[in-house]
C-alpha cells in the first residue's frame, strides 16, 4: 500500500534535537508524517536503531550541498539546526544555515523549522562594554550567528518557522553543567544567573514541540515561537536536584566574570549568555511560554519529572581547579 503520509526530513536526527522529533514521528503511527533521518553515517549504531524502529535513514552532510538537496527532495517538512559546538565556529554555523535555506528552497520544502536563538546583539551591540565581544563580531557567538540566520531562510523565500529554544537540562549530564563535588565534599551547582530564573527543557521536548508545530500547518509560518519546560531559579534548580538526588545541592551563584574565567572551551561565549539572560530576564522569559509549548506537546516535562527520570545519569565529578 502506497503511504500517503508527508515526509518530515530531520537533521541532527541521531542527535538530542533531531532525535526526539524523529521519535516523536515514529511513535505517532496514526499521524499525518513520517521521518526521513539525515546522516552523515547511515551504518553507524545510532543510525541503525533508527531504520529499525522504521525511519527512512538517508545520508547527507550540511557541508554537502548535492547530499542536503538529495535529504530535502520530496518532502513536505524539513528539521534545520546547527552544530556548534562541534566546531565551535558562527560563521560556519551561518554558512550551514545559508546551505539549508538554499536546499530547501531549491527542493521546494514547504515548512522549514529553523531551531534557532536570539542575536543579541540586537540588545547588546558590540560596543557595550558590560560583556566582553568575542570573536570580534559576536557577544554571544552560539546565539548570534543563529539568530543572524534567520534572514538567510525568509531571504531565500522559504517557509519558516523561527523556533527558540531553552537551556537542556540534559546540560546537567552531558555538558559538564551538573553539579560539582567541592572541596569541602558538597554539591553545589554554579551558575551566573543571579537570582533570576532560566527557561530550562528536556531536550527530548524540542523534539516533541516542533512535532506539534509541524501539525499546526501553515498557522506558524513566517513566525518566531519560544519553547520551555520551566522557568526555575538556581535555588529552585538546586532544590529539585536536592530532592532528586537525596543529598543536599547548594546553589552557588557568582558573576558572569568569573564563569567566563573558567578553564573549559566556550567558557566565555556561556558566560556571555547566561550574563544576557539574567541581564534581559524579563524579554528572554517572555519570548518562551510553558503552556504554549505544552499545547504543542501534551507530555511537556517539567524539571521534576525530568529528574525522577535523569537525576541517576548525572555524573556528580569534581570541580575544576
Ligand atoms: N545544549 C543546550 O542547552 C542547547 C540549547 C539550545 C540550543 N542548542 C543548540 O543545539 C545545537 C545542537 O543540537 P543537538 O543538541 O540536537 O545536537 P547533538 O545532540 O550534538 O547532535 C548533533 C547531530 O548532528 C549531526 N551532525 C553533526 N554535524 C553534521 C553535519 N555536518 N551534517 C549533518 N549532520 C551533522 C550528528 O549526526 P551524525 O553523526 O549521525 O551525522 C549528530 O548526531 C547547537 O547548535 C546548540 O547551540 C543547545
Amino acid at each position: 500500500m502506497v503511504s500517503d503520509k508527508k515526509i518530515i526530513a530531520v537533521l541532527g536526527a541521531t542527535g538530542a534535537q533531531g532525535g526526539g522529533l524523529l521519535r516523536s514521528i515514529l511513535a505517532d503511527k496514526d499521524g499525518p508524517f513520517k521521518a526521513r533521518a539525515l546522516t552523515r553515517d547511515v551504518n553507524s549504531a545510532k543510525a541503525k536503531a533508527l531504520a529499525a524502529a522504521g525511519a527512512e535513514v538517508m545520508a547527507a552532510d550540511v557541508d554537502d550541498a548535492a547530499t542536503l538537496r538529495r535529504g530535502f527532495e520530496g518532502v513536505h517538512g524539513a528539521y534545520c539546526v546547527t552544530f556548534f559546538w562541534d566546531h565551535m565556529s558562527p560563521e560556519k554555523e551561518l554558512a550551514e544555515a545559508g546551505s539549508m535555506a538554499e536546499a530547501a528552497k531549491q527542493t521546494g520544502v514547504q515548512h522549514v523549522i529553523w531551531s534557532t536563538l536570539e542575536d543579541t546583539r540586537r540588545l547588546v551591540p558590540l560596543e557595550d562594554d558590560r560583556m566582553p565581544t568575542l570573536g570580534g563580531k559576536y557577544k554571544v557567538p552560539h546565539f548570534d550567528a543563529k539568530g543572524e540566520a534567520d534572514a538567510l531562510f525568509t531571504r531565500a523565500g522559504v517557509p519558516a518557522t523561527f523556533l527558540l529554544t531553552s537551556f537542556y537540562w540534559d546540560n546537567f549530564i552531558y555538558f559538564g553543567a551538573g553539579p560539582k563535588r567541592g572541596p569541602d565534599g558538597k554539591l553545589a551547582l554554579v551558575l551566573p544567573m543571579g537570582d533570576k530564573k532560566l527557561p530550562g527543557m528536556a531536550a527530548e521536548d524540542i523534539g516533541k514541540c516542533a512535532h506539534g508545530i509541524f501539525k499546526r500547518g501553515r498557522e506558524f509560518i513566517g513566525k518566531t515561537v519560544g519553547i520551555t519546560g520551566e522557568h526555575l531559579s538556581g535555588e529552585e534548580m538546586a532544590a529539585g536536584l536536592t530532592r532528586a538526588l537525596g543529598e543536599q545541592v547548594t546553589y552557588q551563584g557568582v558573576s558572569p566574570e568569573v564563569y567566563r574565567s573558567f578553564p573549559f572551551p566556550g567558557a566565555d561565549d556561556l558566560g556571555n549568555m547566561f550574563q544576557f539572560k539574567r541581564d534581559f530576564n524579563d524579554h528572554f522569559r517572555g519570548a518562551r511560554s510553558v503552556d504554549f509549548s505544552r499545547s504543542l506537546n501534551p507530555e511537556l516535562q517539567s524539571f521534576d519529572q525530568w529528574l525522577s527520570r535523569n537525576a541517576d545519569k548525572i555524573p556528580l565529578e569534581a570541580a575544576a581547579g
